[in-house]
């Protein structure tokens, strides 16, 4: 995701273009940009902060009674000054600015290029922009219509403003899967656009959220507003109540909560385009480009650190269960130091939520020395880690500013899902029906995502309070489930300072069940098709020895329900996709302790988001 912003009034745009950005920074930070409307179309935009896009642009021409701004988070190209929005169409005359994913921008850039249309960026983005005036010159129609018609070719998701040097009177915005609020401005004719109202609040609190396919136009300082069918609506216009601090957040207290509930949209966003229920097909460039590779595969080698590790055990169960290659997961950092065995024969897959991990960095650098191929999976496009691997898949879940993994553990899981599902299918180890049962059953997971979030949320409040004050806690599961119980025991160490562990639940009595009382809470994730006699077994075991259990389970399940201390229901679904939901309560049940231990839940005491050093 990005920021975007957009003046059209009596003033000049540049003032609120720029602290606007800067409020919004935190959607999204590797590039910003800014164009003015005054009689040209001046554009100022770079590779980094806003602060340096002030720079630039301070002591030049900043005037324009129109103004677009970005600031990005970059999907589709390195993060640079070419690829920084506005972005031009062919004549240069049309600028534009884009929060989202133009799914299909490939297609169409190949045909615009057969008639001649020249691209300066690898952008998605630009490419809509050329199609706008192609169609504006093509059809001989006005900017609205154009806009219109452009966007019933386009798939994806996108929250665009237009400014033309033809149309100086005229801005267009639209919204797609992307936020886009417009602000009434307190003089006559005057209109602020923003991703979200952080910008708009110290100009105006009368504010209109614009909804998906809806296309705003403003002309002749007059707003209107219409569907991309046509249909005019009339615009609900609302009056803020909320903080500016409090929206940045989106309402939540804290970063970490709002990326939990973030999970929804960013699992959905790190599948959108990907695969093909229907068709049993997938869309993943890099699958394409090594299938020959994968096909004679001898083993695959997972490199990541903390949570992203965690991502890698998950993946180890899922490519071992679905290709049947043999998987190694290994910390980057004992990886890079022990000299192991790698030949060209082997596949590394290095995940990374920064990119920017030292230690994985170096693990990546040795494979690569030693023949493999690098397949990275990471979350900030054009960071180290993509730009060292041979091929990769972004996890798309948008800035992660929690220094807790959240939203970008699932993201990862779900890529690597999609990973062992195509390398299955390359090797001919999976059959149509059962790739139809994943294809769909990963369809429903956004929505059980988020009736998870909506259902066991007060239930994780109460029982952080009841173990708020506790001194240690151990996490068990079995199969799938114990990278998520080592991944929870994480996140309650990590942001509330409990020490908690880990482990496979049947390893338990194998030591660590000495460590039993009354005090110690354990959290068994006993999940109906995962082993589930078994960890009912070790249930019992942790009763016997008084141990309070607070159980994951199953939606329905009565068994566990029945001896459990407390219990939060999950959604059924395969066995494979659990760590995605299991995690969920395990996120929430961390934060409200941590919250009510008053930690710092957003930077917690000693870490640091990303770990540069070794
Ligand atoms: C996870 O909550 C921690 N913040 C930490 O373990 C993190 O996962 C680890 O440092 C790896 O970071 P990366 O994914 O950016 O490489
Ligand atoms: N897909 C566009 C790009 O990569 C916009 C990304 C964003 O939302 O910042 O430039």
């Amino acid at each position: 995701m990005c920021g975007i912003v957009a003046y059209y009034g009596p003033n000049n745009a540049y003032e609120y273009l720029i602290k606007g950005l800067r409020r919004l920074e935190y959607r999204g930070y590797d590039s910003a940009g800014i164009a003015l409307l005054n009689g040209d179309l001046t554009i100022y935009k770079n590779q980094g902060k806003v602060s340096e896009l002030e720079a630039i642009a301070e002591g030049n021409n900043l005037e324009g009674k129109r103004g677009i701004g970005h600031t990005r988070w970059a999907t589709h190209g390195e993060p640079n000054t070419v690829n920084a929005h506005p972005h031009q169409s062919q004549s240069g005359n049309i600028a534009l600015i884009h929060n989202g994913i133009i799914e299909n921008y490939a297609t169409i850039k190949k045909v615009l290029m057969q008639r001649g249309h020249e691209f300066k960026s690898e952008t998605d983005t630009e490419v809509l922009t050329h199609l706008i005036e192609e169609i504006q010159v093509k059809e001989q129609v006005d900017l609205l219509e154009a806009v219109r018609l452009a966007l019933n070719e386009v798939v994806g998701a996108y929250a665009i403003v237009i400014l033309s040097k033809n149309d100086p009177n005229t801005l267009i915005a639209a919204r797609k899967g992307s936020p886009l609020v417009v602000g009434i401005g307190k003089e006559s004719g005057e209109f602020y656009l923003a991703s979200d109202a952080t910008p708009i609040i110290e100009y105006t609190n009368q504010v209109t959220y614009i909804d998906d396919n809806e296309i705003v136009a403003i002309q002749d300082g007059e707003m209107s507003v219409k569907t991309i069918d046509n249909v005019v609506k009339s615009p609900f216009i609302q009056e803020l109540q909320i903080s500016i601090d409090s929206i940045e957040k989106g309402g939540y207290d804290h970063f970490m909560l709002k990326e939990i509930f973030e999970q929804p949209k960013s699992i959905y966003d790190s599948m959108r385009g990907r695969f093909d229920a229907e068709n049993l097909t997938f869309s993943m460039r890099s699958l394409e480009e090594y299938a020959s590779k994968i096909k004679n595969l001898d083993r695959i080698i997972i490199i990541a650190c903390g949570t992203s590790w965690h991502a890698g055990l998950v993946g180890e169960y899922l490519i071992e269960e679905f290709s049947r290659i043999p998987v190694e997961v290994e910390y980057a950092s004992e990886f890079r130091y022990r000299n192991p065995i790698v030949t060209e024969d082997d596949l590394v897959i290095a995940i990374s939520q920064s990119g920017e991990t030292a230690d994985t960095l170096a693990a990546i650098e040795m494979a690569k020395d030693k023949g493999a191929t690098i397949y990275g999976i990471c979350n900030v496009v054009g960071s180290s880690i993509p730009r060292t691997t041979h091929a990769g898949a972004y996890t798309h879940a948008g800035p992660e500013i929690g220094v807790a993994s959240t939203k970008a553990f699932t993201a990862q899981v779900t890529v690597l899902t999609l990973l062992a599902l195509g390398i299955a299918e390359i090797r001919g180890k999976i059959t149509q029906d059962r790739l139809r049962t994943m294809f769909s059953e990963l369809n429903t997971i956004p929505q059980k995502v988020d009736n998870l979030l909506q259902s066991c949320n007060e239930k994780c409040k109460e029982i952080a309070a009841i173990y708020k004050n506790a001194s240690n806690c151990l996490y068990l599961g079995r199969g799938y489930n114990f990278p998520v119980a080592l991944e929870g025991a994480l996140k309650l160490k990590e942001i509330s300072y409990i020490h908690a562990e880990g482990y496979p639940a049947a390893e338990m009595k194998h030591g660590p069940i000495a460590l039993i009382d009354e005090e110690m809470p354990v959290i068994v994730i006993a999940t109906k098709r995962n082993y589930y006699e078994k960890v009912l077994s070790n249930i019992q075991e942790v009763k016997a020895r008084k141990g309070k259990i607070i159980a994951i389970v199953t939606e329905g399940d009565e068994k566990v329900a029945e001896i459990a201390d407390h219990y939060i229901e999950i959604p059924d679904t395969e066995d494979s996709l659990t760590p995605i939901l299991a995690t969920i309560p395990l996120q929430l049940l961390s934060y409200y302790i941590a919250v009510m231990r008053d930690c710092n839940v957003d930077q917690p005491r000693n870490l640091a988001k990303s770990v540069t050093v070794e």
